[in-house]
């Protein structure tokens, strides 16, 4: 797993001073570039979960990026992929949960009839910053009657203490943590 893990995050890309000065944005799309890093991605995500053990029943993934890896996690399981949109996208009747963001509120939503009760869940998402997000999603799982047995990021950025707004922190999974430090633009 090393040897993927070191592929993957050189894969990775730190952008300084984007979207503004002094942030440093991650590029995931670097990984899915390469189709070696993308590989390894995959096996390295699918082996952390063969490890936990647990009946997995659907991928749940958030728009946006964590369309473009819970897919291949889905088909590989052999198992649904139930996509999270924000507001408006999702055609027929929905379930709603709003959270907040670094600035004001969203909603996201997920079509109804695609979980059912008792179902058991795979969040996934690119990164886990302030944990808004992926707090919400697990909400809006667990509102459906479902349960989220896995919750998963490539990234976590672990100065926003995220994982305080995530229920069941101990079926977290992450492949790389930065802290402040690492991102100094
Ligand atoms: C980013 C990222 C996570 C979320 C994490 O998404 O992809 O989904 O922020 O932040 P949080 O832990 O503070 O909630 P963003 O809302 O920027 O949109 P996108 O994925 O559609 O690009
Ligand atoms: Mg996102």
């Amino acid at each position: 797993e090393n040897e993927n893990l070191e592929i993957v995050r050189s894969a990775l890309k730190l952008c300084p001073n984007f979207p503004k000065k002094g942030i440093t944005f991650i590029d995931i799309f670097g990984i899915f570039a390469n189709a070696k890093a993308h590989r390894a991605l995959i096996d390295i995500i699918l082996n952390r979960l063969s490890n936990r053990n647990k009946t997995i029943d659907v991928v749940v993934g958030l728009e946006a990026r964590g369309f473009v890896f819970g897919p291949q996690i889905a088909l590989s399981l052999q198992v649904p992929f139930v996509p999270v949109r924000k507001r408006g996208k999702l055609p027929g009747k929905v379930a709603q949960i709003d959270y907040e963001l670094e600035y004001g509120k969203d909603t996201m939503e997920i079509q109804l009839n695609t979980l059912q009760p008792k179902q058991r869940v795979l969040l996934v998402d690119d990164l886990l910053a302030t944990g808004g997000t992926l707090g919400a999603a697990q909400k809006l799982c667990a509102n459906l009657g479902c349960e989220v047995v896995e919750t998963l990021v490539i990234i976590e950025l672990i100065g926003f203490n995220g994982r305080a707004k995530l229920n069941n922190v101990e079926h977290f999974t992450t492949l790389f943590q930065f802290a402040e430090g690492d991102l100094e633009a």
